[in-house]
């Protein structure tokens, strides 16, 4: 067991704090990374505020690199000295989507069995299995995917989380290629990912819609031919409008992600939507909210898919290092996710900065 500083949200709602934890020698198929970047996300804040579970207190962070410092039994993928990207579920291998080959949609997956705990001996609940504000963190092993470690720690990072949810909503769950055009509705970090995915595809049109001009810039940089600003009227005519001189005849995007978590985008999404068109959902709905009423023949009528895009359905293994690998040749600018680099004692205003829009994402490096 070794002792290490790290970010933990002890009660609901209250700043976090920075505690000395309890990190144990990794046991069969687990691994003791240590982190060299992890990005703050909303659901770290969602954890703090109660908005997950009830399991207080929280270690927070979950969109990091780092490298590994020790293995448990068994362990044969990772080794001591590899640079990993963290990922939320190890898969298991044996359940009925391992067994035909969609290990992404795997019904069993698995964290760390071991616990780390506060110095009272208090076992910590690691934000989404991972737990990567610390200086190290135990995971499972299979949490870990080796990428080249040439690639800058805080950007390789945010592949672990809102960076790969958004390039996946449009790419493998929305199956965005040329010749198909795609909308995206929400442009943070996993919007602007979104868009960078319709880029990164060959998708055109690439329509970016949001409500924030310093957004619109955002997804503008990340390669979206369009921008529409829908504070003031509903996007959905413009969508069709600028499909339609693209392709004549189309009546809206032949992929449209969804990247707010709220009723009413994903009513817009749904009606710009072109005949056959695919539907993506990737914000975060809270438990509340309901599907907007719609006439059911509207999604009869229209055919295509409506579906959600759970971790951008990725598969780490074969998609971090071929995401990096993009990035290392400059066709996918992660740097662009990364607004500023800070210290683990800054998470708290981190916090505060993502309410004001400024930024994409705040990154601790070590
Ligand atoms: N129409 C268009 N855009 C909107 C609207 C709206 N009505 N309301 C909010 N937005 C925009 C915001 O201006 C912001 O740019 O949606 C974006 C949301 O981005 P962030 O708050 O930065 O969130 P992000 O990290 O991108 O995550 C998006 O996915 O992971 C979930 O919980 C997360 O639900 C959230 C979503
Ligand atoms: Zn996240
Ligand atoms: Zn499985």
């Amino acid at each position: 067991m070794q002792q290490v500083k790290a970010v933990v949200a002890k009660a609901m709602g209250e700043p976090v704090s920075i505690e000395t934890i309890n990190v144990p020698e990794p046991g069969p198929g687990e691994a003791v990374v240590k982190i060299q970047a992890c990005g703050v996300c909303h659901t770290d804040l969602h954890y703090r505020e109660g908005g997950i579970n009830d399991e207080f207190p929280f270690l927070l962070g979950h969109e990091a690199s780092g490298i590994v410092e020790a293995v448990g039994d068994g362990v044969t993928d990772v080794e001591p000295g590899d640079f990993v990207i963290l990922n939320w579920r190890a898969v298991c291998g044996e359940c009925r989507a391992c067994k035909r080959g969609e290990p992404q949609y795997c019904f069993a997956t698995h964290n760390a069995k071991q616990k780390m705990t506060l110095e009272d001996g208090t076992e910590l609940s690691p934000a989404l299995g991972i737990g990567a504000f610390a200086e190290k963190t135990l995971v499972a092993a299979g949490q870990c995917t080796k990428v080249d470690p040439k690639a800058r720690p805080a950007a390789a990072g945010l592949l672990g989380c809102g960076v790969m949810a958004g390039l996946g909503a449009a790419i493998n769950t929305g199956g965005a290629t040329r010749g198909r055009s795609v909308a995206v509705i929400g442009c943070g970090g996993v919007g602007v990912a979104a868009v960078a995915g319709a880029v990164l595809s060959g998708a055109s049109p690439v329509i970016a819609v949001d409500i924030d001009p310093r957004k619109l810039d955002a997804a503008k940089n990340a390669g979206a031919t369009h921008t529409v600003d829908s504070s003031q009227a509903d996007p959905v005519e413009q969508i069709k409008q600028i499909c339609a001189e693209v392709y004549p005849g189309a009546e809206g995007a032949d992929i449209v992600v969804e990247a707010v978590g709220r009723p009413e985008t994903w009513k817009q999404a749904f009606y710009a939507r072109d005949l056959a068109g695919t539907v993506v959902l990737v914000g975060v709905p809270t438990p509340d909210m309901k599907l907007p009423e719609l006439p059911l023949i509207d999604v009869f009528g229209r055919g295509g898919a409506l579906k959600s895009s759970w971790y951008g359905d990725c598969l780490p293994s074969r998609d971090f290092p071929m995401l990096i690998d993009l990035y290392q040749r400059g066709r996918l600018d992660l740097d662009a996710f990364v607004s500023e680099e800070i210290g683990l004692d800054e998470v708290e205003q981190a916090f505060a900065k993502m309410h004001d829009g400024n930024v994409l994402r705040s990154v601790v490096v070590f």
